[in-house]
């Protein structure tokens, strides 16, 4: 177990920017744009990687890291199995939660709202830019099933390379969901704890901005 006190003695303090209301963007996907690309020009290692909370229809949570592989203003897509564990929890409760920790910036985004799949044909050419052995891997993975060992994946991934060699089918059960905002938070880390943290809800065709207590 770790040593309880080098936990409660682990602690930074933020200073390194502010986020004010006199200088953010009204638009959240601008807002968003803005923060992303900074953190795209610099050598923070997997920039696009997010966290994504999901739920049963009981509210049973839970949470695992993807890729964030495309966003505009209709909002933002990452690349799954649609019978994984979160594909079904998404089919049953379609709310979803997107989380960012860029802390190079120390900055977290939280994003908000509904899940939709994208089209098929979206999803194929998308499967079709991967390098191919990752075509394999989620041709051979049943994602979030019990598998008996390694060897049967290894087998499976090695059997399907024989049977189609440089055009894998898109498998029928993978593809994008795209998340629908209708809230995001914009979190920038301040001195003494006194963070700032500015929130867009939607409302009707506008966004209501307000400042959260940290
Ligand atoms: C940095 C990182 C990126 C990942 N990206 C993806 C991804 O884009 N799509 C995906 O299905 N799984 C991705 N995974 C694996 C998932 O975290 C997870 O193990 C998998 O999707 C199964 O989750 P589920 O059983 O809750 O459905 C990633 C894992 C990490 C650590």
């Amino acid at each position: 177990m770790q040593e309880n006190n080098q936990l409660k003695n682990l602690r930074l303090n933020y200073e390194q920017d502010q986020l004010l209301e006199s200088s953010i963007n009204k638009d959240p996907f601008v807002q968003f744009k803005l923060w992303f690309d900074l953190v795209l020009k610099s050598d923070v290692i997997e920039p696009n990687a997010m966290t994504i909370a999901t739920a049963t229809k009981n509210g049973i949570p839970s949470a695992r890291m993807v890729l964030l592989k495309e966003f505009d203003e209709t909002g933002f897509t990452f690349f799954t199995n649609y019978e994984s564990r979160k594909g079904k929890e998404l089919l049953e409760n379609p709310f979803a939660s997107l989380l960012f920790w860029w802390r190079e910036f120390e900055r977290q985004v939280r994003i908000e709202g509904k899940i939709v799949q994208i089209s098929r044909k979206e999803s194929e050419e998308y499967f079709n830019l991967r390098p191919l052995k990752s075509r394999y891997g989620a041709l051979a993975s049943r994602q979030s099933e019990v598998v008996k060992s390694r060897e049967v994946l290894e087998k499976r991934f090695l059997d399907l390379e024989k049977q189609f060699g440089e055009n894998p089918p898109t498998p029928e059960n993978w593809g994008g969901y795209k998340l629908i905002p209708n809230k995001f938070e914009f979190w920038q880390g301040r001195r003494d704890r006194l963070h700032d943290r500015i929130v867009y809800e939607k409302d009707k065709d506008d966004w209501k901005i307000y400042r959260l207590q940290p």
